[in-house]
């Protein structure tokens, strides 16, 4: 399950975000959501085309068989 935390660092807030692999999770960019900086699906009541950035966590390769 993705997990979150906000830090300070040099006066700004800052958001990390931890995704285990596979997983994703969507960033708002239109600034109206009530989860802000995670979409809520709230730009779908906007104008316009803009939706969120969706992140997704690499799937780890397999390993390939010793040869
Ligand atoms: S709520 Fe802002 S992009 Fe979805």
């Amino acid at each position: 399950m993705a997990t979150y935390t906000n830090e300070e660092r040099m006066g700004h807030v800052r958001t990390n975000v931890e995704l285990e692999p596979g997983e994703q999770c969507a960033l708002c960019r239109c600034f109206k959501s009530g989860k802000f900086p995670f979409c809520d699906g709230m730009h779908r009541q906007l104008p316009g085309e803009l939706g969120p950035v969706i992140v997704k966590a690499a799937e780890p390769k397999p390993t390939p068989p010793p040869s």
